[in-house]
């Protein structure tokens, strides 16, 4: 499988840099470095310089004109930290810049096998020395503080003194764009000096944050490869150094300069200790150490994720490309979860919303468990403060988590379209359901999950309410944000009784398992509250609409006026950008997959006729101008059979950021659709469905693919599927025999299985 992504790189307009900068950033869960020019831009070159810290954040101040009772009058944002990208190199005085002299070549490549980034330059100065250039940056796996730059130099036609300039810079900001509420608004500036120290040629930079008492500490020293020698200092400048690194260079001989950079933050890392300690450490190893490490790493990683496509190579590496920023952005720690944009850019300042749960945590579920069991304990580490938070909203009992969050407080400062998705419970509740039912970790339900599930259900009593016999749950937002504050929306009611009935469902297994009494006693449940969790789930009302088949929206969606999206501008999309949230309210218009969500993850509420239905008069009025769409979409048209539909969201969502398709990749990446591509092949394509009943699966690959070949995890197995336009052929790889369903019949699998396709 070829896992290198290249890109022939001449393009030096400032919208094609920034979305380079993103597309070929380095991250590994913990750091994340945009990749920016070493060297920097020539004035009115817009550029996003940044690097950022998982859930490293300050608290900055919402301003609220109208500071209602409860409003979050205060966010956490992530920081851009210090600065360590700066090398300027001089060519016997001449500065390096592809914006002067002539650039004959130029290309940018990212190796996701043995994950780093490549920039080559074949460069020609104003006064004709001849270079060719070679930056290699690394975020690495195994020592998560460590970003190095290995940067070297071939002179082709001079020989002589060849030097380096560069910084470690203290002095950074985050950006900001007042006309983007998706990210931050305005100019702020968080980090405070604390100290540079310099020791030889090292240097320590170290700030604190304004207001959440969190420090930094960054270090940065270099070394030249072994066969080259010179000479290198370090001195203070501002708040942060600058080391001059001066060499000599053969004719047709190459230089190479090596600059490690470490990031601790006080989060996990005493400080300053840890930054020179891990400074010494990866020093200490070659880099050709780190780099085989960092592919070992990487190896491990694809032999479980793998997605082989034969009959579209193309595709098959932006599938590629997708999964790799997955492993790039999630957190690896319990302070840390996943970005939407990872830690690639600052769209929604470093946030963690409902993403990760719907659209991330099922590949890590299937292909990487560990890392699902750590994005749950960071849900778990936050669960006090969904406490607080349900009992600001006025809920007696139960956890409401944030709409979005870094530290666990609400950072949304626009209620209805943000803390009123409540079906974010629904969601969490579902991704530990969605571990359980994979792997059958039942300690780890015992111990962490139950709980979530638990408090999430005892929301659901609190908030929702009979009428008529029903069970109803009045103003809230479901996942369509362009549809705000209704009653009964399909998807979150379809989430709140799936939420109850697992609550009751764990509540029988753990007293079944005997290890159910911690949990309870902690948070004294009682068998009164299982009879009622298992009665609203029961007497929950789901919306239908018996003339058209389907199931509304919500309890006014069908007698809205319908937005007239033939007739709207290109350039009004997306929609949020150009009209007032309470006009657009008006209207049947969808800026992302609701009902449709609902009849995928809570297929079983709805007949297929209905789903059908459903899915026709959505897809009508959806603009998909959320990037969480396309893939869902395509997701339900391979369940309904609707093949080449599935293949066009499919190759929507594939592409997202790689063809910039919804304009702000320069921002980042689209974290949930990535793992929305992965859904869309596992869960769409090769129709997997894992419930209490077993593991299913429905393959039907699009018409111009050969054969799809990937992994999963089940239980204690590991599963290989090969699909091809006949049917698919299904290999135990490792573990115990399974019983596995296969286009509606039973079979086991102990070691190899084929099934035809019935045409
Ligand atoms: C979507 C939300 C999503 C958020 C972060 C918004 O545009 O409507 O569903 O959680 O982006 O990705």
């Amino acid at each position: 499988m070829d896992l290198i992504y290249e890109l022939d790189d001449l393009k030096t307009d400032g919208q094609s840099l920034l979305v380079n900068e993103t597309l070929f950033h380095n991250a590994n869960g913990y750091i994340g470095i945009r990749s920016n020019f070493e060297e920097g831009y020539p004035e009115g070159i817009d550029t996003i310089r940044g690097a950022y810290i998982n859930a490293f954040y300050d608290f900055r101040e919402i301003k609220q004109a109208e500071a209602f009772y409860g409003f979050a009058l205060e966010k956490q944002t992530m920081l851009n930290v210090h600065d360590t990208q700066g090398i300027t190199l001089y060519l016997d005085g001449e500065a390096f810049s592809i914006f002067t002299g002539t650039l004959v070549a130029a290309k940018r490549t990212l190796n996701m096998a043995a994950g780093y980034t490549e920039r080559y330059v074949h460069w020609i100065s104003p006064q004709g020395k001849e270079a060719e250039i070679r930056i290699r940056r690394l975020a690495s796996f195994v020592r998560l503080p460590l970003f190095l730059i290995d940067y070297s130099v071939t002179a082709l036609n001079f020989e002589g003194p060849i030097s380096f300039v560069s910084s470690h810079r203290g002095d950074v900001e985050n950006y900001f764009n007042p006309a983007d509420p998706r990210l931050s608004q305005e100019h702020f500036r968080s980090l405070i000096p604390k100290d540079v120290v310099i020791e030889g040629s090292a240097s320590f930079v170290s700030s604190v944050t304004s207001k959440s008492a969190l420090s930094v500490c960054t270090a940065v020293d270099h070394i030249l490869a072994e066969e080259d020698t010179g000479s290198i200092t370090t001195e203070t400048e501002g708040h942060g150094t600058v080391s001059h690194i001066e060499g000599r260079i053969k004719k047709q001989g190459t230089l190479t300069l090596y600059k490690y950079c470490i990031f601790t933050d006080s989060l996990r890392y005493p400080l300053p200790g840890a930054a020179e300690l891990e400074l010494r450490r990866a020093m200490a190893e070659k880099p050709a150490v780190l780099y085989r490490a960092q592919e070992e790493y990487l190896g491990r990683f694809w032999e479980g994720a793998r997605i082989e496509i034969e009959g579209d190579k193309e595709l098959e590496k932006a599938v590629a490309y997708n999964l790799f920023e997955l492993i790039q952005s999630a957190g690896k720690d319990p302070y840390s979860n996943i970005a939407a944009k990872g830690l690639s850019g600052e769209g929604y300042e470093g946030h963690y919303f409902w993403d990760t749960e719907i659209y991330m945590e099922p590949f890590f579920t299937l292909t990487n468990p560990d890392i699902a069991k750590n994005l749950i304990s960071y849900r778990y580490g936050i669960l006090d403060e969904a406490r607080k938070n349900a009992r600001l909203l006025g809920h007696a009992g139960g956890a409401l988590f944030p709409w979005r969050t870094i530290m666990g407080r609400e950072c949304s400062g626009y209620f209805p379209a943000g803390t009123a998705q409540y079906h974010i419970n629904g969601d969490i509740a579902w991704s530990v359901v969605s571990y359980y039912l994979a792997s059958g970790d039942l300690p780890f339900i015992a111990e962490k999950g139950a709980e979530i599930v638990f408090e999430c259900a005892r929301l659901w009593l609190d908030v929702g309410n009979y009428y008529r016999g029903k069970f109803r749950i009045n103003e809230v937002t479901g996942p369509d944000e362009y549809t705000c504050l209704v009653n009964n929306n399909y998807y979150t009611n379809a989430s709140a009784q799936y939420n109850l009935r697992w609550a009751v469902r764990f509540w029988e297994i753990l007293k079944e398992a005997g290890t159910l009494e911690d949990v309870r006693r902690k948070i004294s449940l009682s068998p009164d509250e299982i009879d009622a969790f298992s009665r609203a789930a029961e007497d929950m009302y789901l919306p239908y609409d018996e003339e058209l088949g389907i199931n509304p929206q919500d309890d006014s969606f069908l007698s809205k006026k319908k937005w007239d999206l033939s007739h709207t501008p290109r350039e009004e999309f997306p929609l949020l950008l150009h009209h007032h949230p309470l006009h657009l309210n008006r209207y049947q218009v969808c800026k992302q997959a609701d009902t449709v969500l609902a009849h995928f993850i809570f297929e079983d509420a709805q007949s297929l006729e209905t789903i059908r239905n459903s899915f026709l008069y959505y897809e009508n009025i959806s603009t998909h101008d959320s990037s969480l769409s396309t893939c869902i979409y395509s997701i339900v048209a391979s369940k309904l059979g609707f093949r080449e539909k599935a293949s066009r969201y499919f190759g929507d969502s594939a592409n997202l950021d790689l063809q910039n398709l919804h304009g702000n990749t320069k921002d980042g990446i689209h974290t949930a659709n990535m793992g929305g591509v992965w859904m869309a092949i596992v869960y769409g394509f090769a129709g997997l469905r894992i419930k209490e009943g077993g593991i299913g699966f429905t393959p039907a690959i699009p018409e111009s693919w050969k054969s799809c070949r990937f992994k999963i995890r089940y239980r204690d197995s590991q599963i290989l599927a090969e699909i091809t336009g006949k049917g698919a052929v299904f290999t135990l790889v490792s573990g115990t025999p399974k019983i596995i369903n296969v286009y509606g019949k039973e079979y086991e699998l102990s070691d190899s299985l084929t099934v035809s396709r019935e045409t």
